[in-house]
Formats: structure tokens, sequence, C-alpha cells
């Protein structure tokens, strides 16, 4: 991901979310790359379809952003970009990977159990939905270091 990424990236962003990113924050985690932070996006013909923000601190990766733009939900791509993503990561020194997911984003847990994630703790009531709250899933994945 690069700055001028960004007007789709935002666009997919607000168009999958309640509560998206803005564009700030973007930048904020672009800036700091070399903290940590890890930007992508799925490119397709079509142009940037996809998002995934990331931390990686020395071998344990965070996924914190994990989109696709809803024209290209269901196609089966979301599987393929997280493997790349998760490819990237063990490139670069990661063997663990975690994230939050809401209890409610079905396709979202389906995606990640499939990908061989657990579910390994719970946050209770995290979320706001609707009038009341919904819990987080802690999801994680370990692997053998490449
Ligand atoms: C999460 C996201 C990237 C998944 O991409 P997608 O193209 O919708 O994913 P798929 O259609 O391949 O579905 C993923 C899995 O969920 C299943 N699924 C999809 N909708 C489902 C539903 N309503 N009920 C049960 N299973 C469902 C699919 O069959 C697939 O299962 P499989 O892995 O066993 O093949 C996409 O939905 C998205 O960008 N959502 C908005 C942002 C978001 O919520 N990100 C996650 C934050 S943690």
């Amino acid at each position: 991901m690069v700055l001028t990424d960004l007007p789709k990236v935002i666009e997919t962003e607000v168009s999958c979310y309640p509560d998206p990113w803005s564009h700030q924050t973007f930048a904020d985690c672009l800036s700091a790359q070399t903290k940590g932070y890890r930007c992508y996006v799925l490119l397709l013909e079509e142009g940037v379809i996809g998002h995934a923000v990331l931390t990686l601190i020395l071998d344990e990766a965070e996924l914190l952003n994990f989109c696709l733009a809803p024209t290209q939900q269901g196609k089966g791509l979301a599987a393929d970009y997280l493997d790349s993503v998760l490819m990237a990561m063990a490139k670069q020194g990661a063997n663990k990977l975690f994230l939050e997911v809401r209890q409610s984003n079905t396709p979202a847990r389906q995606l990640y159990t499939s990908a061989g994630m657990q579910e390994i703790g719970r946050r209770k009531d995290y979320y706001p939905l609707g009038g009341g709250r919904e819990d987080a899933i802690l999801m994680g994945l370990e692997w053998q270091s490449v």
C-alpha cells in the first residue's frame, strides 16, 4: 500500500465497516511501516480491491484490518489474499498471527477457521452492535519458522 492507494482503500473501508478507519489512520500506519506496521493492497486488473494492515513485532503478527470490496466478496479471493499476507509475514520472521473478529462476522470467522486459525479467547461485549454490544473473538495461528 502506498499513499496514492488511499482513495480506493477508503472507498472499500467505508463500504465494509460501520466504524471505518480514517485516511489519517491509514496514512499513520504507512508512515510507521518501519515501526512494525505492514500495509498491503490486493491489486487486480480493475485496481485496488482489498487491503490488509498488520503489525509485526519480533515473531508475532497481528491482523488489524482485512477487507475486500463488497463487489469482490464471495468469489473465493479472500482465502488466497489471506494466504499471501500470511506468507509475507512468515518471510519477514513471523511464526504466529493473532486477530480479533466480531462474533456476528460469520464470513470472516469462517475464512480464518478455514485458514487454520483457532479461537483462543473472547472479549465480552467488546464491540458496539446496534443498541447493544457483541463479543470479540480472539483467534490465533502458529506455524514453523520458514
Ligand atoms: C471478511 C472478508 C474479507 C471475507 O471475504 P469473502 O469474499 O466475503 O469471503 P468468502 O465468500 O470466501 O467466505 C469466507 C468463508 O465464509 C463462508 N461464508 C460466507 N458467508 C457466510 C454466511 N453467511 N454463513 C456461513 N458461512 C459463510 C464461505 O463459504 C467461506 O467458507 P470457506 O472458507 O469454508 O470456503 C469480507 O467479507 C470482508 O471484507 N468483510 C468486511 C470487512 C471485514 O469484516 N473484515 C474482517 C474483519 S476481522
